[in-house]
């Protein structure tokens, strides 16, 4: 039985219990479809109450909604903020300066900590330091950190003069880092020496300085700013970098926010699509907080005196929003870790619990999944009484592994939620509350609060529940991409697509609901997305990397279910010269294997490569990828192949490379 169709007929149920209830926010069935009911009824009301009353606006809006140049969107346009005023000054001012905000677990176990007051003077003067270096309102500054402390204030800093960032992952190469840099037409780069994971040092700054030089001449970047992490050699270029420590000394602490209007972008964050090129999704910073302060309080439940710690890293959005974002607007108490969960061995996230005493965790199931196979007794030795609430984001979670996490760290008592949401979305979509919503394995139940989610036909219509189709949602919501930086003209293509009427927001994900309840089950992307480890690659992607080797004639990329990692990357090759065979093939699949990890990054890296003398075509030249699916799962061929030129090739692909 396939993963989702052991989904679709779970009948575990697990409705939250009378403590969850009473200590919830949202409490309780009826409270959620209040909620529902006032969004259904006054949309622009519903959302108006809201941003009312979770953001500090220096200039409060009177326009909620403006649909004019719909689908580009704008929410509580003439309203004035500053959001890192909202994550900072705002807690300083209601007394809770001498609050924790983050504890930071170094890789090597040391720990630091900072309170409000600290981090907040801490903003202040980096953003000095930045407007020091004529960057302003409106620039594009790429942040190439490691997950620290310093990571998170540049994030912050941009924000609070108004730049741009656009935090590039850590494990990019310097070729993704070019691309994003021009793409991006970014003035400035924040980055590190090196960072260290899992007990490995790792340089950074000269991915940087390579990126640099394929940007060349006229590159946009005039400042590097380089954060001392290991103390590893960095080559550093006169009148262009700068260390950390350098940028900052003289600058004062205080800095007054720049007060930007509610659309102003936030940031840009890179992510795969289906075809061509990252795409930078762009979003605003009004409608953003909203949503991640509110889905803090209402998905996470999250109170005064909780310790929260998100397992993301900042390069993906699930860092920004319930890292950088999210916690502090709400005046929480975080963990941000710099390892990873194998190091020193696979206790180290349980551990970390009950040194912190977390009481909400959040992780994906890839973690969940590998940490099991390494050490599925692990957590029993350590005291997990902490915790009372677990998320679940990036990928759908398998009952069995839900299963364990529900019991085996949750202890039987911590509701888990499975939240599905998209780089796109800013924040959680569909997602169970604590309070509320009965749980069941590997469904991610019903839409957030004003969240109108259906699933429709291919022309757009509306199923019925049982049936299967497309993701969308039927309404604006406050928090989404407002366009692809650059390119107006994709982000109505991919996100409203006049197939289904240009009104319906296209996620890209196949779903289902359950006849009875009406719970979402995430079934899988509908395009040419895979999702490794929780991490979004196009396959186009990977294939422009492949066939830009000159060995390669063409390459055609598929996923294939993994047991540990989701979905792993297989790619089926043509060679310019003959089919490899032996060592020969060994040798040419490793060439390949760290040719796109140069490209674009090890994550990118194929599992599995085959050669072909050809690709199996239809008449019309079109590879046939469901062919290549069942190729990789290594299922029998049930396709008609009669118009294959060559059938001899299916038996060729069907051998994997070595
Ligand atoms: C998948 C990560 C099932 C989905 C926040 C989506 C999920 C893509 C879930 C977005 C979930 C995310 N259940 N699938 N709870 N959460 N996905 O942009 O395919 O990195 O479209 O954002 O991850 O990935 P992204």
């Amino acid at each position: 039985m396939s993963q989702i169709e052991s989904v679709l007929v779970e009948n575990r149920v697990f409705p939250p219990s009378e403590e969850v209830v009473k200590r919830a926010t949202i409490s309780g069935m009826a409270a959620y479809e209040a909620l529902c009911k006032e969004a259904e009824t006054d949309y622009t009301g519903y959302w108006g109450r809201l941003a009312k009353e979770h953001v500090v606006w220096k200039q409060p809006f009177t326009s909620v909604l403006d649909e004019s140049n719909a689908p580009f969107y704008k929410w509580f346009a003439d309203g004035k903020l500053n959001v890192s005023y909202n994550c900072l000054d705002k807690n300083v001012e209601a007394g809770l300066g001498d609050k924790v905000a983050i504890i930071f677990e170094a890789d090597g176990g040391a720990v630091s900590k900072v309170t409000y007051k600290e981090l907040l003077s801490r903003v202040a003067k980096f953003a000095n330091a930045l407007k020091a270096k004529g960057i302003k309102k409106g620039d594009r500054v790429i942040i190439y950190l490691p997950m620290s402390i310093e990571g998170i204030v540049a994030m912050q800093a941009c924000a609070r003069i108004g730049a741009i960032h656009s935090v590039v992952f850590g494990g990019f190469s310097a070729k993704s880092l070019e691309e994003r840099i021009l793409d991006a037409g970014a003035v400035a780069v924040i980055t590190a020496d090196e960072q260290t994971r899992g007990g490995k040092n790792i340089p950074l700054k000269p991915a940087v300085d390579e990126a640099l030089t394929l940007v060349g001449a006229n590159s946009p970047v005039k400042t590097v700013i380089v954060a001392k992490r290991t103390g590893g050699a960095c080559n550093m270029v006169a009148g262009r970098d700068v260390w950390w420590t350098d940028a900052e000394a003289g600058q004062s602490d205080v800095c007054e926010p720049e007060w930007v209007e509610a659309e102003h972008p936030l940031f840009l964050l890179y992510t795969s699509g289906s075809t061509g090129k990252p795409k930078g999704v762009q979003h605003s910073s009004g409608g953003y907080l909203l949503h991640a302060a509110l889905t803090m309080k209402w998905t996470f439940d999250i109170k005064p005196d909780d310790v929260f710690w998100c397992t993301a890293d900042i390069g993906w959005v699930t860092g920004h929003t319930y890292i950088t974002y999210g916690p502090l607007a709400c005046g929480a108490t975080e963990i941000v870790f710099e390892g990873v969960p194998t190091f020193p061995d696979a206790g180290r996230f349980w551990k970390m619990i009950q040194d912190h005493k977390v009481s909400i965790f959040y992780t994906a199931p890839t973690a969940i999944r590998s940490l099991i196979k390494a050490g599925g007794d692990l957590p029993k030795k350590y005291d997990l009484t902490s915790l009372r609430l677990l998320g679940s984001v990036g990928e759908p979670i398998n009952p069995e592994a839900w299963m364990w996490y529900y019991n085996e760290i949750g202890g039987g008592r911590c509701p888990i939620v499975d939240t599905f949401w998209q780089t796109e979305t800013g924040g959680h979509m569909i997602t169970p509350l604590p309070g509320v919503t009965p749980l069941v394995p590997g469904s991610c139940t019903l839409p957030f609060p004003g969240i109108q989610a259906a699933i429709v036909d291919e022309t757009g219509h509306e199923l019925e529940w049982g049936k299967g189709g497309f993701l969308v949602v039927k309404k604006p919501w406050p928090s989404m991409i407002r366009t692809i930086w650059g390119d107006p003209e994709r982000f109505k293509k991919s996100y409203y697509p006049e197939d289904l009427g240009g009104r319906l927001y296209l996620a890209g994900d196949g779903a289902v609901r359950n006849a009875k309840t009406g719970n979402f089950t995430i079934t899988g992307r509908i395009d040419d997305v895979l999702n490794v480890s929780g991490h979004r690659m196009g396959t186009m992607e990977i294939e422009s990397a492949l066939v830009a080797n000159p060995l390669v004639a063409e390459a055609a990329v598929v996923g294939r279910p993994d047991d540990l990692t989701g979905e792993a990357i297989c790619a089926f090759v043509v060679l310019k010269g003959s089919r490899p065979s032996g060592e020969d093939a060994k040798r040419v699949i490793k060439e390949l294997q760290d040719w796109v990890g140069k490209e674009i990054g090890p994550i990118a890296k194929p599992k599995d490569i085959r050669f072909g003398e050809n690709l199996p075509k239809t008449r019309s030249g079109k590879i046939m990828r469901r062919l290549l699916r069942s190729l990789a799962k290594g299922e029998e061929v049930t396709q008609d192949v009669s118009t294959l030129e060559n059938p001899a090739i299916l038996e060729q692909l069907k051998q994997a490379g070595a």
